[in-house]
């Protein structure tokens, strides 16, 4: 029996190619792709590479190429099946169990399809055809400048409103899969079965591989009690969530183009098709969903959300910012482009051409954490409280970042620009009468930068020295907290040392450190305000305090292991993957 395809995408797009092979092949980035010693073969140079973005290996020397269920099947001897549930458990998917339903599935699948395509020529021979009844479509088509050619790239049609089409598929097709189709509604006055887009234009969404799964409609005659637009509802096999309209002709050019349009409506699309910008999908009315992103990060490297340019599509744009944040890659862009009050991209291609709209987009489009930073700060009346409820909301949206480059470089952005606008004077280390304000020392002078960017490491390193500092009496009684505590950043490590020292020789009331330094840490020192709010807290502190210190020796490891991998790719020594491989182990187990 086959397993499901969705089962087995689900599977790989939670695993790359290269960390199902590193658990068996010592691997190394280059570029884009990462390279390692044949396991199909015994070699001394590498000629065995990955592709995560492609989602395959490649074999030089033997010319043996293949995705992850391949890559076990054939190194670790394994049957489809095992690999499939081996693989499922390093995904964390349970395993998929067959039922007959499976068989049942694969053919509700086929006569599901087959309904769609036929409804579809149906409806769209209502307008290519003449005849009286449709004068009112072709008017509205001609109103909305759509011509012949979008019919037929499109797929569009139109149901009458008489239409009776359940009644006459029912030759055909069975009545149980007509209605799970979701193209017709019961009308219980009458006891039957009315077509649901009845009255409407209709836009067939298509499926990934090009099949008609669903239809989105729009009302020709203005009538402000139904719904401008319906979709299909959710069935078996659609799902809204999951699909994006025009992916399955988008996806076909993605090797033309880097970037992607996403926008709101089915006319939008149609329009900047029209208009030769080919590369564009539409959401389906709903939030932008997790799903969506992962499915159009596989195609472009940059998804450009253009919503319309009104409060609404702002609203929307945010949300989907806040949403998308997680899936920031380092080459895998979010950008946003705002239109001019009122106008979405249909009015705005059409009124303006392909040509304006493009260079429109390329001076416009803001990255998507800009766009956030710029949303809290510009609703923000920027006073301390405040502004300590914006840092506390952007570490949280920048934590929530999956990649750690990104993450990283997402925070330190928000906590730079924030920084700009914190009175350096209102700061809690600086109130403390412990430390001189006006002296600097000579030692913490000259390691001050005064345009410091931190790493998100030193980040954690000022988090330690903010808990001490801010705790004196509670670490003079506990010195042996300090014991291994691991600095990376020469700075940070000379004040920890001093600190230390003094704590030690039960003198650390007059500690000497450089107003600026202490600025910096109380600025950047992330901890900051759960550390306030926990103030007599010490067991909490102590958590806090043995999280971050975990963090450092990960950390530490994770040095200790790039140094042994540029090592490895140059002698390719079992010694050395050994040492790679235990020292990965212990990171796990911390
Ligand atoms: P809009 O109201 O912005 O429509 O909805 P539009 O694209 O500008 O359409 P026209 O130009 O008036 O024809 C954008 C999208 O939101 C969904 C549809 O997917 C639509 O394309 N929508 C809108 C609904 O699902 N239901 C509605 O009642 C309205
Ligand atoms: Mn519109």
């Amino acid at each position: 029996m086959k397993y499901p395809k969705e089962y087995l995408e689900e599977i790989k797009s939670r695993l790359k190619v290269s960390t199902v092979v590193s658990k068996f092949v010592a691997i190394k980035k280059r570029g884009k792709e990462f390279v390692g010693l044949s396991p199909f073969k015994n070699e001394k140079t590498p000629s065995f590479t990955i592709n995560d973005e492609k989602g395959f290996y490649h074999c030089f020397s033997t010319g043996e190429h293949g995705n992850i269920f391949d890559f076990l099947m054939k190194t670790q001897n394994l049957k489809f099946g095992e690999a499939v549930r081996n693989l499922a458990n390093q995904a964390g998917l349970q395993p998929y169990r067959f039922t007959k339903l499976d068989e049942q599935r694969e053919k509700d699948w086929n006569i599901y399809t087959e309904i769609y395509s036929t409804y579809i020529k149906r409806s769209k021979k209502n307008i290519i055809t003449s005849n009286i009844s449709n004068k009112k479509v072709l008017d509205y088509l001609k109103k909305r400048n759509l011509d012949g050619k979008s019919v037929e790239e499109f797929n569009l049609g139109y149901v009458p409103f008489d239409s009776k089409t359940f009644f006459e598929l029912n030759s055909q097709f069975e009545e149980k899969s007509l209605k799970d189709s979701g193209l017709f509604y019961l009308d219980e006055r009458k006891n039957e079965y009315v077509d649901r887009f009845r009255g409407r234009l209709v836009f067939p969404i298509y499926s990934l591989t090009g099949k008609a799964i669903a239809l989105g409609g729009r009302i020709i005659e203005e009538n402000k009690k139904i719904a401008k637009y319906v979709n299909s509802p959710e069935t078996n096999f659609f799902k809204k969530g999951n699909n994006l309209y025009n992916l399955n002709k988008a996806r076909k050019i993605s090797n033309k183009y880097d970037e992607v349009y996403l926008v709101e409506g089915y006319m939008d699309v149609i329009k900047l098709y029209n208009n030769q910008i080919l590369n564009c999908v539409a959401n389906l009315g709903t939030a932008l969903t997790n799903k969506q992103i992962l499915l159009l990060g596989q195609f472009f490297s940059e998804i450009i959300i253009c919503f319309d340019g009104d409060e609404s599509g702002y609203q929307a744009a945010l949300r989907a910012a806040e949403n998308s944040l997680k899936f920031l890659q380092p080459e895998k862009q979010i950008s946003f482009l705002f239109l001019p009050n009122g106008e979405d991209p249909d009015s705005f291609v059409e009124s303006k051409g392909k040509e304006y709209f493009l260079k429109y987009s390329n001076d416009n489009k803001t990255q998507i954490h800009k766009f956030i930073f710029n949303h809290y700060l510009t609703k923000s009346k920027k006073t301390p409280t405040e502004l300590a409820m914006i840092e506390k909301k952007l570490s949280i949206l920048a934590n929530s970042i999956n990649d750690t480059v990104v993450k990283k470089y997402v925070l330190g952005f928000f906590l730079d620009q924030l920084s700009n606008f914190l009175p350096s004077k209102s700061n809690f280390l600086q109130n403390n009468y412990r430390f001189k304000k006006a002296r600097s020392l000579e030692i913490t002078k000259n390691i001050y930068k005064e345009t410091q960017k931190f790493s998100s490491i030193e980040i954690k390193e000022l988090s330690l020295l903010y808990i001490i500092l801010n705790n004196l009496d509670f670490f003079y009684h506990r010195l042996d907290l300090l014991n291994d505590l691991l600095f990376f950043s020469k700075e940070n490590k000379v004040l920890f040392q001093l600190v230390e020292q003094s704590l030690k020789n039960g003198n650390y009331n007059n500690i000497d450190i450089d107003i600026k330094y202490l600025d910096n840490i109380s600025k950047f020192a992330t901890v900051k305000h759960i550390v306030k709010k926990n103030d007599d807290n010490h067991s909490k502190l102590l958590e806090i305090f043995e999280d971050i210190k975990k963090d450092l020796k990960t950390y530490s490891l994770e040095l200790r292991i790039q140094e042994l991998e540029s090592k490895f790719a140059e002698d390719f020594n079992q010694n050395t993957f050994n040492e790679i491989r235990r020292l990965k182990k212990e990171q796990n187990i911390n």
